[in-house]
């Protein structure tokens, strides 16, 4: 007993002696101004509860209000340095890799897989990253994916009743697009039980990742599980063809074929990198498909704008006659539209990072091993940087040049840096191509109220049900 008694004394003397060195140099540190709330829960309760609501905006307004828009809170269990701030938020993401690296919930990390792109780190992520964004690029879009996007978002259009769960409909669509982009499956029984269990995953992302608490992030493993199993068999049986000879021309393709320094990446390998890519294209796409029908929806004006644009596209074509990669070329508003609902609805509202040594911002430190959240929605809804920047307005896009490309400080919804989202102009090019058919074939009026909310994912809270009319 004195023994234990003995031990005990000294580890709470060690706690309390580490504790005053940690406070002490935190002090000695100039760290961002701000409020650590309570005790272990920080300041989350207030974020999670800004974030319910149709109108997040004053969690970071009003401590940026108060300290500067970079600013120390505690979130999510740890003190954590929040930029509102576009240079330092462009800081944050070019030196991804250098002085910040990537980092995601457990729940997140765990349900993923080691081998995702969304984790890796060093040679291996350059390398893949590469090779996803020049599977993605302009040019492939162009000769082999686009017959397939509008072939696919026509059948699913055809099957449409008069009314729908828009949120729902899209995201059928986007995943049929990554199963036939990453291993040219067409929709079928196979693809829709694999996406049953896929919803089962991501529903896992937003929860506690302890299975003894969590039923849902217990279901999770066990459908991430059966997914692993479906897309290894799926990849064992194409390596065996590949080994034969017989090529195909997709994601698998290439990562089957790659010339990789050690060896060939594994089954292991390849499985995890193509969750993390219908992870990455699936939820996001389709959220933005349905949140720019609803911003659409609320501004009459832009949906007839819009509609003279595709019925012009259309009326130069015979009957169902595909798009073609000049037609997408000319949707200039189509353009306007997307990039005012990727501004307003933020789908990714930012991005957390890690230190990996004391860096320096602004004149302060943030120690090693912090997170830092550079919040792209802080920008975009910023009224310097934006006029009347809470306003959809798709005609501010109008003569900006930002219109097609990725980079500007100011806006960045799809990230930056080594982290570029590599799907960026994949994207665009769905959404323009459901965009077309939706608005060529259907006009449509809201079945019931419907509202925005931002946790834990952006996404309105009935699905958005629509009441449909065929226009031809
Ligand atoms: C509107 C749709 C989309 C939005 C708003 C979006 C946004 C983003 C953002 C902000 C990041 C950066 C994350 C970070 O820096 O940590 C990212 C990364 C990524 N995106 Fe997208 N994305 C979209 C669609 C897609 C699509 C269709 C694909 C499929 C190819 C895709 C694949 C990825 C991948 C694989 C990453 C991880 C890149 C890495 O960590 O190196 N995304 N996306």
């Amino acid at each position: 007993m004195a023994i234990f008694v003995h031990y005990l004394s000294i580890l709470l003397i060690s706690a309390v002696i580490f504790l005053l060195l940690r406070a002490y140099r935190l002090r000695r540190l100039r760290l961002p101004p701000g409020n650590l709330g309570l005790p272990f829960v920080g300041e989350t309760l207030q974020l999670i509860s800004a974030y319910k609501t149709e109108n997040p905006e004053p969690f970071i307004d009003e401590r940026a209000k108060r300290h500067g828009s970079v600013f120390t809170t505690h979130v999510f269990g740890e003190p954590t340095v929040f930029s509102a701030d576009p240079e330092t938020n462009r800081f944050i993401l070019q030196n991804e890799g250098k002085l910040f690296e990537c980092s995601y919930p457990g729940s997140i990390s765990n349900l993923l897989g080691k081998h995702s792109l969304l984790l890796m780190k060093g040679n291996l992520h350059k390398r893949m990253h590469s090779l996803t964004m020049s599977f993605a690029n302009s040019s492939i879009i162009k000769d082999q994916l686009l017959v397939d996007i509008d072939r696919l978002i026509r059948l699913n259009l055809d099957s449409w009743t008069d009314r729908i769960l828009l949120m729902e409909a899209t995201k059928k669509i986007t995943f049929e697009l990554a199963v036939k982009q990453l291993m040219s499956f067409d929709p079928g029984e196979w693809s829709e039980s694999l996406r049953k269990q896929y919803v089962l995953v991501i529903e896992g992302f937003f929860t506690v990742p302890l299975p003894l608490f969590s039923a849902t992030y217990r279901r999770a493993i066990k459908a991430r599980r059966e997914v692993a199993e479906a897309l290894s068999k799926m990849v064992k049986e194409r390596r065996e063809e590949y080994e034969k000879g017989e090529r195909k021309n997709d994601m698998l393709g290439a990562l089957l074929g790659g010339e990789w320094e050690d060896d060939q990446l594994s089954n292991e390998q390849i499985v995890d990198f193509m969750v993390a890519l219908l992870v990455a294209g699936y939820e996001t796409t389709s959220t933005i498909m349905t949140l720019a029908v609803k911003f659409l929806t609320q501004t009459p004006l832009a949906l007839a704008q819009l509609k003279e644009e595709h019925d012009g596209i259309r009326l130069k074509k015979s009957g169902s006659e595909g798009l073609q990669w000049s037609d997408y070329k000319s949707m200039p508003f189509t353009q306007c539209v997307i990039n005012e609902t990727l501004r307003v609805a933020n789908i990714i509202s930012g991005v957390f990072r890690r230190t990996v040594t004391d860096v320096n911002i602004k004149g302060y430190t943030i120690p090693k091993g912090w997170k830092v959240f550079a919040s792209f929605r802080a920008v975009h809804l910023d009224h310097d940087h934006f006029k009347d920047a809470r306003t959809f307005n798709p005609w501010r896009w109008k003569n900006n040049n930002l219109g097609t490309s990725c980079s500007g400080n100011f806006y960045t919804p799809f990230g930056g840096g080594p982290r570029l989202c590599p799907g960026y102009e994949l994207a665009r090019v769905e959404i323009s191509v459901f965009l077309h058919h939706l608005v060529t074939q259907f006009s449509w009026v809201p079945a019931e109220e419907d509202k925005l909310v931002f946790f834990p994912t952006t996404r309105t809270q009935k699905r958005f049900p629509i009441n449909l009319q065929r226009r031809r």
